[in-house]
């Protein structure tokens, strides 16, 4: 938790943008995995922990503009919960820490928004991404189910992605030591992978990297040399020499920020001489991206110019032919590259998606492109100084799509499927940081991470 003043003037920005009314923010509540006493590991909803920074289940925030009084409601602990949970501090003291004075009980909750509605008042809340979040406030607002996802004020949600998106220098501290958990947990899975190892075993030591530092997983761990499965959450798998494995994971700390961080390493500790040369392209569009990544320009125009050097690569190594920008603008190299560049991070590892991903990346001077692969583009717009987001290229060799594709007769003049065939079981490599756009460029946060396949080699030499 920071000090309250932070949470204070977070609270009081919101309410210079939002205006009048009632603003509510939902925190989450447990989420059992098989009965009601047996839950997932909490995640306290980000956007609350944002403006009233209490990492406890079952609190609702409510700020009112005009009267300009911020309230905590939830329940405090009974001699029943302090006999299975021990001695609690009071919520109300806890909320004095955030600045708030007043804390209420819940079932006080409607009785202010009862109040606020005979005097007309607007009623701002979020989109909801939990249903028992949704079912709350339909309760609380008389609204039925539908009415409370599409009656959501979009000025509140807008105000909400434009404060979080521009992250301050204590968050920036936070994201950095969330980073550098994540990079232990890639050196470590660098220094111990051995042929023989099951996918779970790695996983099991990697992780212990950030629990060893009370952090969390920021999302799943993708540790397979079936990488290319984009999203490959299986752990069965036996690495071999000879293989790669592709290690996408993320620390997030017990403040809630986000590490996020994808390598590419050979079980054997040295790359072959197929892998080094496409793991040489990877990084080329790394580099290219770090080199365009600044404020100004859009994310959707550094995706691109990423493309072309994949591209130029790809025709240079007899995999396509033609006019790089033509390959460019058809969209041919997505089947190489068929994810987008990057994403925001921060409280969420995909920050603020909650809000919906065209709200966040979006805006009305970038507009989503439709074309296969940069549709998946989450974060298309102008570059601004605070944002923190990914950088992560890839190349795969998708078994599956080379043959649609193929069948299909798709961009037969740009793909040469037969030299595209031969590497039909490469998987595929991916290479992401985590970036902060400063006043002129950008920097990659934590600690130098081995990034050039010699750098990779000595790490794991070491
Ligand atoms: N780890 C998921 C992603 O990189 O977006
Ligand atoms: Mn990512
Ligand atoms: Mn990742």
């Amino acid at each position: 938790m920071f000090q309250k003043e932070i949470y204070i003037s977070r609270r009081e920005e919101l309410k210079r943008l939002v205006g009048s009314g009632l603003i509510i923010v939902m925190g989450n509540s447990e989420s059992p995995m098989s009965y009601s006493d047996n839950c997932y590991n909490f995640i306290q909803d980000s956007t609350f922990l944002y403006y009233f920074g209490l990492n406890s289940p079952d609190l609702i925030g409510l700020i009112d503009v005009k009267k300009n009084k911020s309230y905590i409601f939830g329940k405090e602990f009974t001699i029943d919960d302090i006999i299975w949970m021990g001695k609690q501090q009071k919520f109300k003291d806890k909320s004095l820490e955030v600045g708030v004075e007043n804390f209420l009980d819940i079932e006080e909750l409607k009785l202010v928004v009862d109040s606020a509605k005979v005097e007309n008042r607007k009623i701002h809340f979020t989109n909801q991404y939990r249903l028992e979040n949704s079912y709350k406030l339909s309760k609380i607002l008389d609204l039925s189910l539908e009415d409370i996802s599409t009656q959501f004020s979009e000025k509140l949600v807008q105000s909400i992605i434009d404060m979080r998106s521009i992250k301050s220098e204590i968050e920036i501290l936070e994201m950095e030591a969330a980073t550098n958990i994540t990079r232990d947990m890639h050196l470590v899975a660098m220094k111990n992978i051995k042929s023989g190892m099951k996918a779970f075993e790695l996983v099991a030591l990697l992780e212990s990297a950030a629990k060893k530092m009370n952090a969390t997983m920021s999302f799943h761990t993708i540790c397979t040399k079936n990488s290319a499965v984009l999203h490959n959450h299986d752990h069965s798998n036996v690495f071999k020499d000879g293989d790669l494995v592709l290690l996408d994971c993320g620390a997030k700390l017990e403040s809630g920020y986000c590490g996020d961080m994808t390598t590419v390493f050979p079980v054997s500790g040295e790359f072959d001489s197929r892998q080094k040369d496409l793991y040489s392209l990877l990084i080329e569009m790394f580099d290219k991206a770090e080199e365009c990544t600044k404020p100004g320009v859009k994310n959707k125009s550094v995706h691109l110019e990423v493309a072309r050097v994949l591209t130029r690569g790809l025709v240079e190594r007899g995999f396509m032919s033609g006019d790089i920008e033509s390959i460019v603008k058809a969209g041919a190299y997505a089947l190489f590259f068929p994810h987008g560049l990057g994403h925001m991070i921060g409280l969420d590892v995909h920050d603020l998606e909650n809000f919906g991903e065209n709200r966040v990346g979006y805006d009305s001077e970038t507009i989503r492109e439709n074309q296969f692969g940069i549709r998946s583009l989450r974060m298309g717009k102008e570059l601004k100084k605070g944002h923190v987001l990914t950088i992560e290229p890839g190349i795969y060799f998708i078994p599956e799509l080379i043959e649609k594709w193929e069948s299909s007769g798709l961009f037969r003049e740009f793909i040469n499927y037969e030299k595209v065939k031969e590497y039909s079981d490469f998987g595929g490599l991916r290479y992401e940081g985590d970036f902060l756009i400063t006043e002129d460029s950008n920097r990659r946060l934590g600690y130098k991470m081995p990034k050039y396949a010699d750098e990779v080699e000595k790490i794991m030499k070491k």
